[in-house]
């Protein structure tokens, strides 16, 4: 393999299919870069994981993944992951730059004109203590109210792979989300979970009062595009080597729904 970046491989990774709804803003800012797509479905769903072993679970499949892929960078496209390891990572792995996910506070607080905001994440991502450091950072003018979902993500696989979606489900596990208070309502729902943005049309269609559904993914392949040009400046526009973008699957899943559907995103099963 060329040592040039240009020539290495994005790596996006999540736990299951929710990474491919930042895969897709990032190969509209990046259509000359090659992506291998890691979904750690073996552990498939993270949110309910305790913290300690999951840390050292991503910490040990990530020296397994370097080291097969050689990346220019890494894209942690989970908030469940990233408010867990990332600093862990980027301290485990020096030389290899990594972009974080974490749920999108402060550009939700900068946005709120009622000043409630509602971040719907994995019950994962809610408990961290990250999590609650970006809220008094960046929020602590608002009311922001922390909506934990342990359904939210599975139906979000289902939906991917079998195209079925239970409406009342995302009905109710939304509706904690909204929030009415001193003729104020919450306006902005912030998606801190790579799946959710597969959802949103279900969201809008059950949401009792239209909001603003806030998903970073664009930003994060954006700071993807910049943290690229830092490390190889020369790099953007090459001929691209030969071959298909590639999928990890950690459980080695080759039923035909998953076939089809990274097919639907350019993805080989590897
Ligand atoms: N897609 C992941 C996230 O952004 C979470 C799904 C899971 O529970 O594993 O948080």
């Amino acid at each position: 393999m060329n040592d040039r970046s240009s020539h290495r491989p994005i790596l996006m990774f999540d736990s299951g299919v929710g990474g491919l709804t930042v895969l897709r803003e990032a190969r509209v800012l990046m259509p000359d870069r090659r992506f291998v797509y890691v979904a750690d479905d073996a552990a498939f769903p993270y949110g309910a994981w305790e913290e300690p072993a999951l840390k050292r679970h991503i910490l040990e499949l990530f020296a397994k993944l370097l080291d097969r892929f050689t990346p220019a960078i890494s894209v942690i496209a989970c908030n469940t992951a990233s408010t867990l390891v990332i600093d862990a990572l980027r301290d485990r792995f020096p030389g290899h730059p990594f972009v974080g996910m974490v749920p999108a506070i402060k550009p939700a607080a900068e946005r709120t004109r009622s000043g409630l905001v509602s971040v719907l994440a994995t019950p994962g991502t809610v408990k961290r203590q990250y999590t609650r450091d970006l809220i008094s950072k960046w929020a602590s003018k608002c009311h922001v109210r922390l909506v934990g979902s342990d359904r939210l993500a599975p139906l979000a696989e289902i939906y991917m792979r079998d195209g079925f979606v239970d409406e009342e489900a995302v009905r109710a596990e939304i509706a904690p989300c909204f929030v009415e208070r001193d003729e104020l309502r919450t306006d902005i729902v912030v998606l801190a979970c790579t799946h959710y943005p597969f959802l949103a049309n279900r969201m809008r269609k059950t949401a009792p009062w239209p909001v603003d559904w806030l998903d970073p993914a664009e930003a994060i392949a954006r700071r993807a595009v910049s943290l690229l040009a830092d490390i190889d400046p020369n790099g953007r526009g090459e001929v691209l080597p030969e071959g298909a973008d590639l999928a990890v699957f950690t459980s080695n899943r080759t039923d035909f729904p998953t076939r089809r559907l990274l097919q639907g995103f350019g993805l080989a099963m590897s």
